[in-house]
């Protein structure tokens, strides 16, 4: 059984873009492997969140991952700083890490950029901190998106220096896991291409909209004048509207309306209300259950003491493995 390891920053309500493109990965993977997925909460800090919003998040993102089908009776789910022992790892594994390498980073570099008057060292140590995330479980995979990529190269070239300096054979060489063919991009319904509660924030559907808002928010998306001529390429923005289509509705309905288009008869209206219906559809059990776990803490605390639980028996006996290799031992 392989091991899976996988953080998520607590920046929000998850929408149906991290569903499609993350949660739903997660959800598959905790059948047959040994997962780990914990809240990012010391990554998220390099932004400076107020930490009343910070709780909230975290919370939020917890309630929208359980709600959304992932099982702790499967997975081990954890928010990060319940596991002190990746701040030692974190520290251990930085000695052998160099500032240039950490500079020539893709994600520091996009930071330096967009946040001039905020770089610290927080932002230039994420990639060791997320190694000793991934390295404190011994993971084989880590399902991540494309921009993740170079950090997990980072964490093999981390866990391979580690290994030849020591000359053991300790750290596994984790691989950046996607779904290949299967990833998928789901877009805006502002007309933008990708649903982003950062770049875009009114592209969005999240898992704990009502069906009410689901409805407006659907009617309200941005659509054209329609087609004028048969076999007219789709616009952006209707293009969105045929793939949120394609994510949630039937077959036949998908065909249905690609017909009308192409015949020039497509009504949008007509379109975009069977969609918000299919969409209704596809998030209330979720919906449901966010409104549930909402109110229900211990259930939540319990999830978490437990997770916390598993996660640092694993995080120990990892810390104490690479204090003996370095040679931190008691007298
Ligand atoms: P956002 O862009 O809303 O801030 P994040 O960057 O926090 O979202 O993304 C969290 C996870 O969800 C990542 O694994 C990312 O690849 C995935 N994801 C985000 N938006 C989309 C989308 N529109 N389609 C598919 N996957 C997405
Ligand atoms: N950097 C990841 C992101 O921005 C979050 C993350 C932190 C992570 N630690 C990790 C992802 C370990 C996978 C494994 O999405």
């Amino acid at each position: 059984m392989d091991t899976v390891v996988s953080g998520i920053r607590p920046t929000g309500y998850l929408h149906l873009g991290n569903y499609f493109g993350a949660l739903k990965n997660f959800i598959t993977m905790q059948e047959e492997n040994n997962c780990f997925f914990f809240i990012a909460d010391y990554h998220s800090l390099t932004t400076h969140p107020k930490p009343e919003d910070l709780k909230e998040n975290i919370k939020n993102v917890l309630i929208d991952y359980l709600a959304a089908g992932l099982d702790p009776e499967k997975a081990v789910i954890y928010v990060q700083s319940d596991v002190p022992e990746v701040c030692e790892l974190n520290l251990l594994l930085s000695m052998n890490v160099y500032v240039g390498e950490l500079q020539r980073v893709a994600s520091f570099k996009e930071k330096v950029r967009r946040q001039p008057n905020n770089v610290n060292a927080g932002l230039l140590i994420y990639p060791i901190l997320m190694s000793a995330d991934i390295l404190l479980h011994h993971a084989d995979k880590v399902p991540v998106g494309k921009d993740q990529e170079q950090h997990l190269e980072l964490t093999r070239d981390f866990a391979q220096r580690f290994n030849n300096i020591y000359g053991v054979e300790f750290f596994k060489l984790p691989i950046a896991y996607n779904f290949g063919a299967e990833l998928v991009k789901i877009p805006g319904l502002d007309g933008t291409t990708k649903m982003s509660k950062s770049d875009n924030p009114n592209s969005a559907i999240f898992l704990s909209d009502s069906p009410e808002i689901i409805r407006k928010k659907v009617m309200r998306a941005v659509s054209d004048s329609g087609p004028t001529a048969s076999g007219m390429p789709k616009s952006q923005a209707v293009e969105n509207l045929f793939t949120l289509l394609q994510a949630v509705s039937s077959a036949e309905t998908l065909q249905y309306f690609n017909e009308q288009y192409d015949q020039c008869t497509i009504r949008y209206g007509d379109l975009k209300k069977q969609l918000a219906e299919d969409l209704v559809n596809f998030t209330a059990p979720i919906y449901d259950r966010i409104l549930s776990l909402k109110t229900n803490d211990d259930y939540l605390r319990k999830v978490l003491r437990e997770g916390q639980e598993k996660a640092r028996e694993s995080a120990k006996k990892t810390v104490k493995n690479v204090r003996e290799i370095v040679g931190i031992v008691p007298l």
